[in-house]
């Protein structure tokens, strides 16, 4: 298969990883990054823009492609392939605001009766004040757009809380949540607007500091199985099994009904509570670090399924192969990451860490400068460790983690610990 990935971070690469090692395609990345470049061909894009995605896929004679982020979904870059012909993974503009509202979701929830906090949606102060009055911490307030991931706030300070809703507000309403209490659990599915591919659960580590403290970033870790997860529905499948029958073909139908029909990923941000699993929220794509544990645990059959579910056709695909083995991986972040990063500096060890068995490193800021490899963003590299255990998942992804020097480089010691 012909494919064009969009994108430039570590989800991305580990998407263009995947297709690589299943092998027979022919792959170009836009724009792509000096990792991404080391593995395929790259082309600089201003992806958000629909004409010249749709320019450069027609003229490729692309068979399929897959859209990374949100940015180039919101922008309605999926509408235009769609026109012009190209199948394409990847919502339209009107089914990607299941991200990009938080207040749409919940109506889609609403209707389709998938379990969810409550909520008060508020557009003044003195509504939010109200909502909080009827409410205990923590308290839980979202900004109802995309706000960067800055728009959600978890705290018990009500101070806070009302700080957040006052700097907000000017953009639109805020919703007031109750606050779920479990653990959370990304489970990814692919659908073509009618049928359903669920992909193996994945946990993300949001916070910044080891032990969840710090502040909260895009996400500093990740791992895939969750044997506590096996532990509490009898079987990983028997949890995936409710989830897609409560959650994901439930939003599915209810997003066709609205005339929005959703085709692409749709990440299912649940939390795992003593009454039952809950959804925190959606988004109309691979997650960022998750994709980078779970597709290196699928065996084959990846293209098939997104090509299947751009062409509407996922309910005769074949099923997806998994192997028998459980990822881990930890980023590796700039000094000053999550506020201020320090870009620029110098990483070393990439090679000497890709050297070692089940180790992959999966580059999501980094530049290819005449002095090798430098850091250009916040979230720099996910070192990716594979194995037939976590444990050893785990021993890798730290064995590989120890040979990369980035100065002041930031990364949490206990991802996948727990677990
Ligand atoms: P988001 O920016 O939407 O990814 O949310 C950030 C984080 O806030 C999530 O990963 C959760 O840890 C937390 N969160 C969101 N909604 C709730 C909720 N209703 N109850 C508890 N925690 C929540
Ligand atoms: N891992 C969180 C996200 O991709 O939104």
């Amino acid at each position: 298969m012909r494919i064009l990935v969009l994108g430039s971070g570590a989800r991305e690469h580990a998407i263009i990883a995947a297709l690589v090692a299943e092998g027979g395609h022919e792959i170009t990345a836009a724009p792509g990054n000096a990792g991404i470049q080391r593995d395929v061909e790259v082309v600089r894009l201003d992806i958000k823009s629909p004409e010249l995605v749709t320019e450069l896929a027609t003229e490729g004679g692309y068979d399929l492609v897959v859209i990374g982020p949100e940015a180039p979904l919101v922008a309605g870059v999926a509408d235009a392939l769609q026109r012009a012909g190209v199948p394409v993974f990847g919502p339209t503009q009107a089914a990607a605001r299941i991200e990009g509202s938080k207040s749409f979701a919940k109506d889609v929830m609403a209707r389709a009766g998938v379990p969810t906090g409550f909520d008060t949606t508020a557009t003044t102060l003195d509504e939010v004040r109200a909502a909080l009055d009827a409410s205990a911490p923590p308290f839980v307030l979202k900004a109802d757009g995309l706000a960067a991931g800055k728009g959600v706030i978890v705290t018990d300070d009500r101070a806070a809380a009302e700080a957040h809703a006052e700097q907000f507000l000017p953009d639109g309403p805020i919703l007031v949540e109750e606050f779920l209490a479990g653990p959370e659990v990304s489970l990814f599915v692919i659908t073509d607007g009618t049928d359903v591919m669920p992909l193996a659960p994945a946990q993300d580590y949001k916070r910044l500091g080891d032990g969840d403290t710090g502040p909260n970033t895009g996400g500093m870790g990740a791992y895939s199985p969750l044997p506590w997860l096996a532990e509490r529905f009898g079987s990983e499948q028997a949890f995936v099994d409710e989830v897609v029958s409560t959650v994901a073909l439930p939003t599915i139908r209810a997003m066709a009904e609205a005339g929005t029909p959703f085709a692409g990923l749709l990440y299912c941000g649940l939390i795992v509570t003593r009454s039952g699993v809950k959804v925190i929220e959606f988004n109309a794509r691979f997650g960022d670090p998750e994709t980078q544990v779970v597709l290196p645990r699928i065996e084959s059959g990846f293209a098939d399924a997104l090509l299947a579910a751009a062409q509407g056709t996922l309910g005769s695909a074949a099923p997806l192969v998994w192997r028998d083995s459980a990822a881990v991986t930890v980023v590796l972040a700039s000094e000053g990451y999550p506020g201020d990063p320090v870009t620029g500096r110098a990483i070393t060890g990439v090679e000497a860490a890709e050297a070692l068995e089940g180790v992959r490193v999966l580059h999501a800021a980094t530049g290819e400068g005449e002095q090798g490899l430098t850091a250009t963003g916040g979230r720099v590299l996910n070192v990716v460790g594979t194995g037939a255990t976590l444990a050893q998942a785990r021993d890798r992804a730290y064995d590989a983690l120890s040979r990369i020097e980035l100065q002041g480089g930031q990364a949490r010691t206990d991802i996948a610990a727990g677990a």
